[in-house]
Order: C-alpha cells, then sequence, then structure tokens
C-alpha cells in the first residue's frame, strides 16, 4: 500500500521519481505528490486522483534541484484528497510514508501538549497520521540540527507499520530513508542513489540494491549513502545484485494489463511448472527449495496460510494434498491464523503463499511460525520480497510481473504449484506410484495448452457482459477442488464490478443461500466431469427450479449440462487435479467483461492496492 520513491542524483529528480511512481501505481492511486528541490526550498506539487493527474500538473513545473522524493497512495487516515496527499511538509521538513502510525494520536497530544508549554500552537493542516512525523521531525531538527539525528530521536517513539522517506530544506543534499515492516529498497547508480517500496522502481537505473531491515536508517548524502541501526551506529550491509531486469510493463496491445495477464497464462503455469518436472521421465522434484528430503518424508500435517485470491489458491492445494498425498491439511487467512492462537508442531509443514511477497498479515504469520519452530515454505512471485527472504524454504510463481490489481496469473500459478507440492509430499512418504505420478505429471504438462481453448470464452462474455451487468447478483458454485475457484471467481467480480457475488459450496446451498435465488440471480456452476459431477448436477437443478439464470461451465461433450443450463462453457477433458486451472479462466474473463461493460478501470479497481502493507 503506497508507493514511495526518492532520488538523488544527477538527473532530473521529476523525471526519475515520476518513472519510479509509476511502476508503483499499483501499491495505491487514490493521490499522489512529489517534493523536489527547486531554489533551495522543496517544492510540493500533489494531486488527488491517478498518477496522470500529477503528471499533467507537473509538465510545465521547473525544478532545478537534483533531490526530491515522491508517493503515490492508498488511503488509510483521511480521504483521498489533494490536502491528505503526500508529501506532507512542516517547516521545511518534507516527508512520504507508506503504512500506519498507530499511536499517532496520542503523540499528537504530547506534541501539542509540549508545544503549549513553550507558548506554540501546533497546526495540522491534514488528517493523516503522516503529518505528525513532519512535525515530530521538525521538532527534533530544531534541537539537533542534524537530519539523521532528528530520526534517530523520534524512531522508538513510532508504533506501527511503516517505511518513510525525508528530506529538509536545510540538508538540500540529504535524504533518510528508515522502516518498520513495508519494504524499502536502497540502489546505488552511477552518481546518483535511488530509494523505493519496490525494486522495480529501482531497476531502470541500477540492479545492485540492499534490502533495509526493520529500524535501519539509511542516510543519503549527495551520491552516495551509509546505513545505520537504531543506535546511531553505521553497519555494513549486503549488495544484492537482481538477476532481472525491469520486466516489460507494457500492455502490448491489450486494452488493459488484466486481459493481457490472463492471456498470458498458459506460458505463466508452464514456467511455474518447469524447474519441477522432468518431462523425460515423468516425475516431479522440488530440490533445491530449502526443504530437504528428510523433512518432506517427515511431514504430517501441513498449514497453508494467505489472504485474499492467494488463500483461495492455497485451499486448492488442501483438496490435492490432502487426496494425494493423505496429509491432513489446514488453510486459514493470514489475519486470522495471527490472532487465533494456533496449536501447532514440529511435524507441520507451513506453506504461506503471497504473490507481492508483502503482505503484512501474511509476513506476521511467517514470523509467528518462525517463533513456534514450524518450519515455513513461502510460495511468492517477487523474488527477494521480505516474506521470500525470510521462509525457511523457497517456491517461486515465476508468472512475471502482474500490474493488474486482480490477481489472475499468480493464481494460477500457484494452482500449478500446489500440484508440485502434493506430488512432492505424496512421493516422499511413498504413496504415489510411478504409475500415478506419471498420470498426473501428464496432465499437468498438458494444462498449458487446454487453458490456451479456454481462452476462447473470450469472446462469449464480450458478448454477454451488456447482459450480466444487469443481474442484481452473481452466485458461484462448485464441490471439491471446484469449490475454491467458486470462491475465487466470486472474488473477482466483486472486486472488478462492485457487484454481490457469493462463492459457495453446492452442496451447502439448500442450508440458506438458496432464498437468495430468482430470475434475477445469476448462478454461475463449476460441473466438470469429476466424482462430484451428479452430487453438483443436482445442487444446479435445484437453483434452475427456483428461477436462477444458469451460467455452467462443464467438461466438453455433456450434452445433459449444456441442457439445462441458459450458457453452458466448455472446459477441454483433464484430470481432476488439473480442472481448477481451466476453470479460473472464463471466471476471470466474466468478471473482467462485466467490469469493463460496467465502465470500470479492471487495472485499479476502486479502493484496492496490489501489495496489501497494512493490517
Ligand atoms: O500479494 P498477496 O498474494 O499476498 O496478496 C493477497 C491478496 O491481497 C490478493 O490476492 C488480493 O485478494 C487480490 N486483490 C486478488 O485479486
Amino acid at each position: 500500500m503506497c508507493g514511495i520513491v526518492g532520488y538523488s542524483g544527477p538527473q532530473n529528480p521529476k523525471d526519475v521519481i515520476m518513472g519510479g511512481l509509476k511502476s508503483l501505481e499499483y501499491r495505491g492511486y487514490d493521490s499522489a505528490g512529489v517534493a523536489i528541490l527547486h531554489k533551495g526550498e522543496f517544492k510540493r506539487v500533489r494531486a488527488e486522483g491517478k498518477l496522470s493527474i500529477l503528471q499533467e500538473k507537473l509538465i510545465n513545473e521547473p525544478f532545478d534541484g537534483h533531490l526530491g522524493i515522491g508517493h503515490t497512495r492508498w488511503a488509510t487516515h483521511g480521504a483521498p484528497v489533494e490536502r491528505n496527499a503526500h508529501p506532507h511538509t512542516v517547516k521545511g521538513v518534507s516527508i512520504v510514508h507508506n503504512g500506519i502510525i498507530e499511536n499517532y494520536l496520542e503523540l499528537r497530544e504530547e506534541l501539542a501538549r509540549d508545544a503549549k508549554a513553550r507558548g506554540q500552537v501546533i497546526r495540522f493542516e491534514s488528517e493523516t497520521d503522516t503529518e505528525l512525523v513532519a512535525h515530530l521531525i521538525a521538532y527534533q531538527l530544531e534541537i539537533t540540527k542534524g537530519l539523521l539525528e532528528s530520526v534517530l530521536k523520534i524512531l522508538p517513539r513510532l508504533n506501527g507499520a511503516f517505511s518513510i522517506l525525508v528530506v529538509s530544506k536545510d540538508h538540500p543534499d540529504e535524504m533518510i530513508a528508515f522502516k518498520n515492516g513495508p519494504p524499502l529498497i536502497i540502489g546505488q547508480a552511477k552518481g546518483a542513489v535511488v530509494v523505493a517500496s519496490d525494486v522495480q522502481a529501482i531497476l531502470p537505473h541500477t540492479n545492485k540494491v540492499v534490502y533495509i531491515d526493520d529500524f535501519e536508517i539509511a542516510h543519503v548524502k549527495g551520491e552516495s549513502f551509509r546505513i545505520y541501526n537504531s543506535k546511531g551506529e553505521p553497519i555494513v550491509k549486503p549488495v544484492v545484485e537482481i538477476d532481472w531486469s525491469a520486466d516489460r510493463v507494457e500492455k502490448e496491445g491489450y486494452p488493459h494489463f488484466m486481459l493481457k495477464e490472463i492471456f498470458e497464462q498458459p506460458r505463466a503455469v508452464a514456467r511455474a511448472l518447469a524447474p519441477h518436472i522432468d518431462v523425460a521421465k515423468q516425475t516431479v522434484s522440488l530440490s533445491g527449495t530449502g526443504i530437504t528430503d528428510a523433512q518432506w518424508a517427515r511431514v504430517e500435517r501441513v498449514l497453508i496460510v494467505a489472504c485474499g485470491t492467494s488463500n483461495y489458491a492455497g485451499m486448492v492445494g488442501k483438496y490435492l494434498i490432502e487426496i494425494m498425498a493423505r496429509v491432513p491439511v489446514e488453510t486459514d487467512i493470514a489475519s486470522e491464523f495471527r490472532y487465533r492462537q494456533p496449536v501447532m508442531g514440529a511435524d507441520t509443514l507451513a506453506i504461506v503463499i503471497s504473490q507481492s511477497g508483502e503482505t503484512a498479515d501474511t509476513l506476521a504469520v511467517l514470523r509467528q511460525l518462525k517463533t513456534l519452530g514450524v518450519p515455513s515454505l513461502s510460495v511468492c512471485n517477487v523474488k527477494n520480497s521480505t516474506i521470500d527472504r525470510e521462509a525457511d524454504g523457497h517456491l517461486y510463481m515465476n508468472s512475471g510481473t502482474e500490474i493488474g490489481v486482480a490477481s489472475t496469473k499468480a493464481f494460477t500459478s500457484t494452482i500449478a504449484l500446489m500440484n508440485v507440492l502434493a506430488l512432492q509430499i505424496a512421493k516422499a512418504k511413498g504413496r504415489l506410484s510411478p504409475e500415478d505420478e506419471a498420470r498426473y505429471v501428464n496432465a499437468l504438462l498438458a494444462a498449458p495448452a487446454q487453458m490456451e481453448t479456454v481462452l476462447a470464452c473470450d469472446k462469449f462474455f464480450a458478448a454477454a457482459a451488456d447482459v450480466l451487468k444487469n443481474y442484481k447478483g452473481f452466485l458461484y458454485m462448485g464441490r471439491g477442488v471446484s469449490y475454491p475457484l467458486a470462491l475465487e471467481g466470486a472474488l473477482k467480480l466483486k472486486e472488478l464490478a462492485y457487484m454481490h457475488a457469493e462463492g459457495y459450496a453446492a452442496g451447502e446451498m439448500k442450508h440458506g443461500p438458496l432464498a437468495l435465488i430468482d430470475k434475477r440471480m445469476a448462478v454461475v456452476m463449476l460441473a466438470p466431469s469429476d466424482n462430484l459431477y451428479e452430487k453438483t448436477l443436482s445442487n444446479l437443478e435445484e437453483a434452475k427450479a427456483r428461477g436462477g439464470v444458469i451460467i455452467a461451465l462443464g467438461t466438453v461433450g455433456n450434452e445433459r449440462l449444456r441442457g439445462i443450463s441458459q450458457s453452458y462453457l466448455t472446459l477441454p477433458r483433464a484430470e481432476w487435479n488439473v480442472n481448477p486451472l481451466l476453470e479460473a479462466v472464463p471466471l476471470q474473463l466474466l468478471a473482467y467483461h462485466v467490469a469493463s461493460a460496467l465502465g470500470h478501470d479492471v487495472d485499479q479497481p476502486r479502493n484496492l492496492a496490489k501489495s496489501v502493507t497494512v493490517e
């Protein structure tokens, strides 16, 4: 949530900062701003709304200095209006902030009291928690005169999650970066320093970066920087060489990133599987992930924790692992798990899934598990993200950068990896025959081409969206591995089309939600020809009998299903473990086209952000 960029160097900071913010816009997009040195002052320009509005405002703004900071916001405290946009400036001190200062009200009262005792009045211009930090630093600067010293003084007072950049007109060649929680990365380019929330904003300038850890402070001076611990002692940190160049973030002819990413899925799934499958031998292997063969064999219980779409991919994993490996699996959403005093044993393998690798709740769970001595395996898309760096073992989605806020290709890549995990555990436990392994592997290898054929649904939903958008709501139903897909289908529609949608286990309908069904309710039924097909069909009949408008996804050649549905979309015949990969595609296309027909911004849905670094 929120993207921050700082630059000190010979280029025009406006260009570097705006370029960086563009690649961070996925983190928040309700307002944006910069503070850049000009004529000895930090000139601040802010705008409500998307970054493009700030861009417009900046066209004719000259800056003669070589230091600046910028921010793209996802509002936590205060409405998304210009006066709450960052940077916040107090007495020449400008700051940008990602996160939440939990004790800001208490600190604000304290500051007001101190000021009153000195015969001063503190005025706040915004409703943000951030402005308070600018006041605290400005106040300290009057005493200590040093920017680093001021930050060292206030840092122990701040509670919450934050990453912050600070500049001051009295220190025109310095910038301070510090954090607790959300990521902050600093890159040393030729004659320049770039600091940002995500390595994407740094990569156009350098691939040599340092990951700032919690309560460390980076002090940028001119073209170089030093890192200090919270006591103000200089420390030496490893320089990480990022082995990938800035991903291409172009739409490549697609109207939206989301549609491009939906169409990229066959390739993304193939890339996720490739490192773990021996095509010639028709086997899987998870060597080189940091979990040893002995550890795989010792797994008696699996815990999968994640948020949102990643959680639904994890739920698919539960079915796969339990059925293939006969090991009990518990899944939970991270925000619940972290506060429910879970009972864990050392024989548990914890799998934490996060596309971004930065989700605050998921990260908190990972840290909690470490203190309980539970071995962990992360499944991330962003290499070197905090979750990736802190877990014991690592698996990568290899999806390539996902720009659309609604997750698509990371979801299907994760499902592919859940398959590999299930097979690996089954094998390590001696519960997978070579024949079954070969059968599952071949099914997975065929999946990308099968997904390719399902992409043809695009035309159907593009045409149907004008009708679908008028339904009062959508109910998604499925059983077994298709149940998490029903949840994911509903989430996609909610986040993109802002329509009422619910995902349900099909067998649960008659226990309540059936009451919702009438002729204005669309029922999306996931009914592939698997062992639960007949049961699902009965549930479909029940929904139809109540007047629901049925959109069914079924296996090709299933004429019975075609007969009872208003719309019938076919999936290629596949093993049960592959069906979720095929079902995901039409569900994403449905949400995409309905949202587009409603005129919504599908890449940046309202109120959301791609990387949720606050609780
Ligand atoms: O980066 P993560 O996978 O940890 O993110 C988890 C959720 O915030 C994310 O999946 C969210 O639900 C997406 N908006 C789904 O499209």
